[in-house]
């Protein structure tokens, strides 16, 4: 399957299936789900504008660097940094790195779960002749339960599993080539009903009309995190999936590919959302259940809404799954590498360890609930501890990493392979990782913690 140097190892067969694993990782629950939660919680435009520019100053650099570091070095996202950086410590980057593809699929997997039973409900026209109200707690009552969650977070951990097992450039690339069209095409088709419900303005206002007087630090925090958890970056999913590709592949391309769907995929999904939110009534910082409770009112509304509804709950689950592979894949490549196993009891191992985890999450919504943690329970405090601590730390030291160790003559003979980055772009880049996204990362850490104030 690969003539790479070294062989053995797995590769993408085209220049597409770079991107679309790539995209595929990148588009997920995270688009979909997280950022219009987040962004209602944290007060809609502010919130965005904070995002998109870490996005442009901080996640493409950062991105970059870890394709550079993964196809320079053709290794894990541990064994990287041994092969760039012998007897160095930079290799516990790659160690936090996989603690955070722990943490992350966790409850990864738990929303990916409500996703499946969301499947199931609308094939039984569940949410048909239902309030918004009781739309709503129709969610709580599903996630709180203590069996049936469970045993779907648990159906998608096995099916993630399976295409793990089976090797990623396999089970991707078929898909996300029809799926994830198909998803854009449903999701255009939400937003133009939510756009035209009536009280549907105040829902675009809400996601496009700043008023920064309502940033907070925490606030600037999570839109950081939700940067890097968006675009899979900060610990190491791009760079395990940059050791399998081709060295005629233009990474500077793949980065702006998967940036730009990323980016618009998160903003039709708030498109989708906010008017129809606000259409209905919905308390927009509501939380986790905010897509759960919104959308399920606006397939109401639409002719053709129970065709759609199945179709989007069914893209949806595709999406987590092509995001919960590039999770899963960082711990695989990590034991089957460093440990010599293979990939199906590595697979077999990170996935059994990673559901108990999971399970935790699942039950921290209903029985587990009253075990908290600073005011979170365990789901929460493990997309936190992932998205807010874990992955801006990585992507902290992935930056410094390629701009101080490596440097610019490795970066630019790495790129070079496939592309070009012209003298000004590479400059450009080198400032970035050197300067900007470093200092940006530690003031917005130091300044939550309260460590540095404003
Ligand atoms: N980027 C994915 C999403 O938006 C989630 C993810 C995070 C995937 C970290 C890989 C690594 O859903
Ligand atoms: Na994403």
């Amino acid at each position: 399957m690969s003539n790479l140097p070294s062989g053995n190892r797995d590769s993408f067969s085209s220049k597409f299936g770079v991107i679309a694993a790539a995209a595929g990782s990148a588009v997920g629950l995270g688009n979909i789900w997280k950022f219009p939660y987040i962004a209602g919680v944290y007060g809609g435009a502010a919130f965005l504008f904070v995002y998109l520019a870490f996005i442009l100053a901080i996640g493409l650099p950062v991105m970059l660097s870890e394709l550079i570091i993964g196809r320079s070095s053709r290794k894990n996202a541990f064994g990287a940094f041994k092969v760039l950086a012998p007897g160095t410590p930079w290799r516990y980057i790659g160690i936090l790195g996989v603690g955070a593809a722990f943490l992350i699929l966790s409850f990864y997997g738990v929303v990916a779960g409500w996703s499946i039973e969301y499947i199931v409900l609308s094939l039984k026209n569940g949410f048909s002749a239902k309030s918004p109200d009781e739309i709503g707690l129709l969610f709580t009552t599903l996630i709180e339960s203590p069996v049936k969650p469970v045993i779907f977070q648990l159906i998608f951990m096995v099916l993630s599993a399976g295409i793990v097992i089976v090797g990623i450039q396999k089970g991707i690339e078929k898909y996300t080539k029809i799926l994830m069209p198909l998803l854009v095409i449903i999701l255009v088709f939400l937003c133009v009903k939510s756009v035209s419900l009536e009280g549907a303005k105040a829902g675009l206002n809400f996601l496009f009309k700043p008023d920064f007087s309502k940033l907070t630090a925490d606030g600037i925090l999570s839109a950081l995190g939700h940067a890097f958890f968006t675009l899979s970056l900060g610990m190491g999913t791009l760079i395990t999936y940059g050791s399998y590709i081709q060295k005629d592949n233009n990474l500077v391309n793949t980065v702006i590919n998967v940036t730009v769907a990323d980016t618009v995929i998160a903003l039709m999904a708030g498109i989708a959302i906010f008017p129809a939110v606000f259409a209905f009534g919905i308390e927009p910082s509501q939380g986790p259940g905010l897509i759960f409770v919104t959308l399920p009112n606006v397939f109401h509304q639409m002719p053709g809404g129970y065709v759609f509804s199945i179709l989007f709950f069914v893209l949806l689950s595709v999406a987590a799954l092509t995001s919960s592979i590039s999770i899963l894949e960082v711990v695989v490549a990590y034991f089957k590498e460093e440990f010599n196993m293979g990939r199906k009891a590595s697979t077999i191992l990170a996935t059994v360890l990673i559901s108990i985890l999971g399970v935790l999450c699942s039950l921290s919504m209903g029985v587990l609930s009253p075990y908290t943690f600073m005011g979170l329970n365990i789901f929460d405090l493990m997309d936190w501890i992932s998205a807010n601590l874990f992955l801006p730390v990585g992507g902290m030291f992935i930056a410094l990493f390629v701009g101080w160790y490596l440097g610019r003559k490795k970066v630019k003979e790495e790129v070079a392979q496939g592309g070009t980055l012209s003298g000004a772009l590479l400059s450009i880049f080198m400032f970035l990782v050197k300067f900007i996204a470093p200092i940006a990362i530690a003031i917005v850490m130091l300044n939550n913690f309260g460590l540095l104030k404003f």
